[in-house]
């Protein structure tokens, strides 16, 4: 997500920050991210305790080179963390940590933005640690999160913004069958420096990759 819809400089809130409690009747995940078992990584909401493997994870100049930029300090990550939970609880936003089978370090996020009300027209954006590049786990938790997004938050269409230059990025958003729908011009200020990005999409009636994958995945809570 090139936009991260995260702003440090908003937040306001003192840690340890009072979570929002949706009210009795909201869905599930309202109150509670269920985690979501792949082949490879299990998704779950994050915590506060995530914050210096994330930090560790996300902050390197190859991970962070065309994404808007994450938190700068471990104590930015732990305020990201508990904003993403009073969003979560509000309805307006997911964001997954991604943690490998057999660990319980977290390695990556996804992260899921509604642009509608109620998540009709909703923005993802992911990344990983770059030692899981090429792992074959973004697929294994792409699937997963985008699942998600249509099976459960009732996504309709979801989108993508991806710096034109950013290769790698383009090629993940290709394998999933992404479609490429737009140029949106000097839309990202990276090092000084606007560039160019490209909005690409998939669409709920159209999304079959993880629908094997879903079923076969346990919601571990
Ligand atoms: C985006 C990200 C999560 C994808 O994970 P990944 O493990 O690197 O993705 P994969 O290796 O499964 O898929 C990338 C594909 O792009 C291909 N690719 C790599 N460099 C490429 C380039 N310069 N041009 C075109 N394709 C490229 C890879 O070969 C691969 O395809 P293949 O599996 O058919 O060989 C990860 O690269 C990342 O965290 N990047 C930094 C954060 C980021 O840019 N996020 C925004 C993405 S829009």
């Amino acid at each position: 997500m090139e936009k991260m819809p995260y702003q440090p400089s908003l937040d306001t809130a003192v840690l340890p920050a009072a979570i929002d409690r949706p009210e009795p009747s909201a869905p599930d995940w309202r109150r509670d991210l269920p985690a979501l078992r792949g082949a490879m990584v299990t998704l779950r909401e994050m915590r506060i305790a995530d914050a210096p493997a994330l930090f560790a994870a996300l902050t390197t100049e190859q991970v962070s080179r065309f994404i808007s930029p994450p938190p700068s300090s471990v104590e930015g990550f732990e305020r990201f963390i508990a904003w993403s939970q009073r969003q979560r609880a509000a309805g307006q936003y997911v964001c997954f940590a991604v943690v490998p089978h057999g660990s319980d370090v977290a390695i990556g996020l996804y992260q899921i933005r509604s642009l509608e009300p109620a998540f009709g027209t909703s923005e993802w954006g992911f990344a990983l640690a770059e030692e899981f590049w090429g792992s074959g786990v973004f697929m294994d938790g792409a699937k997963l999160a985008a699942t998600f997004a249509f099976e459960v938050l009732g996504v309709r269409r979801l989108e993508a913004r991806a710096a034109v230059r950013n290769g790698r990025g383009i090629g993940a958003l290709r394998k999933l069958g992404a479609v490429q729908e737009g140029l949106l011009r000097r839309s990202l200020l990276r090092h000084g420096e606007w560039l160019d990005q490209s909005l690409w999409t998939l669409l709920a009636d159209e999304w079959h990759g993880g629908r094997d994958l879903w079923i076969a995945a346990s919601v571990v809570h």
